[in-house]
This record gives structure tokens, sequence and C-alpha cells, in this order.
């Protein structure tokens, strides 16, 4: 089983280009954003908590999103491995999955890194707003948060992977086709 992470600010393209890439390469696509707006969807007690952190474009608690994923790597059967769309966020959560991993006898293979102008990422997501319905879309101070909340805690993982040799990145920019063609070339190294 191959692990990949997709990777990169909000609005680079990870959901998008996750679905793709899952279709085409059989592989099960996690995202905790998703399972997050599922909890919502369905008003649980967690949905309810994690709605009101998520309005603001702050990061839930890492414990949170590590129970989400934790489990869900046994369940797979007859698939080329799994995309991890928007987890982990924080160096804790990487070393989570990890452990997780490890204890299965897996690794991150790659870690694919979607580059992205802050200009786009900012259209891209005002873009969505009406669209969505996400809160986290509608108020462009929350938009600008989550990106710089990227910045401040997600981005230093990339150190990480490079120290792992998984770094992977990908230029983002450019027609949803084109960048998928690009991720296409390097998920096909490991898997035909
Ligand atoms: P999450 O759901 O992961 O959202 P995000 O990281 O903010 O990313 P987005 O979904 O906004 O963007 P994306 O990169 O997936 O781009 P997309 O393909 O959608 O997280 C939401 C919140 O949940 C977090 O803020 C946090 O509170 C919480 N959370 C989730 N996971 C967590 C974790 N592990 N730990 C802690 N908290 C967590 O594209 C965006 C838009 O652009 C779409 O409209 C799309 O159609 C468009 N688009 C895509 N590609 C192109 C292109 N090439 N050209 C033009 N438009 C494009």
């Amino acid at each position: 089983m191959l692990n990949f992470l997709i990777f990169g600010p909000p609005g680079s393209g990870k959901g998008t280009q996750s679905v793709k890439l899952a279709e085409k390469f059989n592989l099960v696509h996690l995202s905790t954003g998703d399972m997050l707006r599922a909890e919502i969807a369905a008003k649980t007690e967690l949905g309810r908590k994690m709605g009101l952190i998520m309005e603001k474009g702050e990061l839930v608690p890492d414990e949170v999103v590590i129970e989400m994923i934790a489990g869900r790597t046994d369940r797979a059967e007859n698939v080329a491995g799994f995309l991890f769309d928007g987890f982990p966020r924080t160096v804790e959560q990487t070393h989570a999955l990890e452990k997780m991993l490890n204890d299965r006898k897996m690794k991150i293979d790659s870690m694919l890194v979607l580059e992205v102008d802050h200009e786009e990422l900012v259209k891209r997501l005002a873009g969505r707003a009406e669209l969505s319905g996400r809160p986290d879309d509608r108020d462009p101070a929350v938009i600008e948060n989550r990106i710089a909340v990227y910045r401040e805690k997600t981005e230093p993982i990339i150190n990480y992977s490079r120290e792992r040799g998984i770094y992977q990145p990908v230029n983002g920019m450019g027609s949803i086709e084109e960048i998928f063609e690009r991720l296409s070339v390097f998920v096909s190294k490991y898997i035909n």
C-alpha cells in the first residue's frame, strides 16, 4: 500500500485534484476537512464545537483529527493506497500519522506540495464562497487567516519532508487539467 500526502495552502486545489487522482490511481481519498464538515452536517456535538473553530479559520485540535484518521487505513481493500488531503497539518499530526503507518508496516511515500501564488489562492476561495456555502470562504479576513495559519503551523512540515526525501513540489498554477497532468506524472512513478 502506498501513501501520498497532497499538501498546499487553502485554495491550492488539494480537494479538486484529490478526487481526480483517487479515481485515476485507485486510491482512497481521506480528507479531514470533509470528515469535519460531515460532522457539522450531521449536527453532532463534535461538529458543533469544531464548526466554531473552523469558521474562524483556525485549526481544530490535533487529537480530534488524529482520532478521525486512526483506523481508516485498516479498512481498505483492493486499492493501491491512500491519498491524505489536509492531513497532517502540524508537526504533531505528522508524527502521529507516521507512527500509525509504521505500526502497519507502511510509510509516507511522497508528499505532493501544490505551489500557488497568494493572490490566486484568495481569488479561488472568494470565488467559491457563494457556491460552497462554507462559512470560512465568506469573510476575506478568515481567508487571510487560513493562509497565515498554514504558513505558521503547516508549512514547517515541508522541512520534515525534505529531510525524509519525500518532498515533491508541483506547480499549482494553471488549469485544473494541466495541474492534474503534472501530479499524475509523479504518482505514475509509484503506480502504473
Ligand atoms: P480543509 O477542508 O482541508 O480546507 P482548506 O485547507 O482550507 O482547503 P480548501 O478546501 O479551501 O482548498 P483546497 O486546497 O482543497 O482547494 P480546492 O480544491 O477546494 O480544511 C477546512 C478547515 O477544517 C481548516 O481550516 C481547519 O479548521 C479544519 N481542519 C481540516 N483538517 C484539519 C487538520 N488536519 N487539523 C486541524 N484542523 C483541520 O479548490 C478551491 C477552489 O478553487 C474551488 O472552488 C476549486 O474549484 C477552485 N480551483 C481549484 N483548482 C483550480 C484551478 N487550477 N484554477 C481555478 N480554480 C481552481
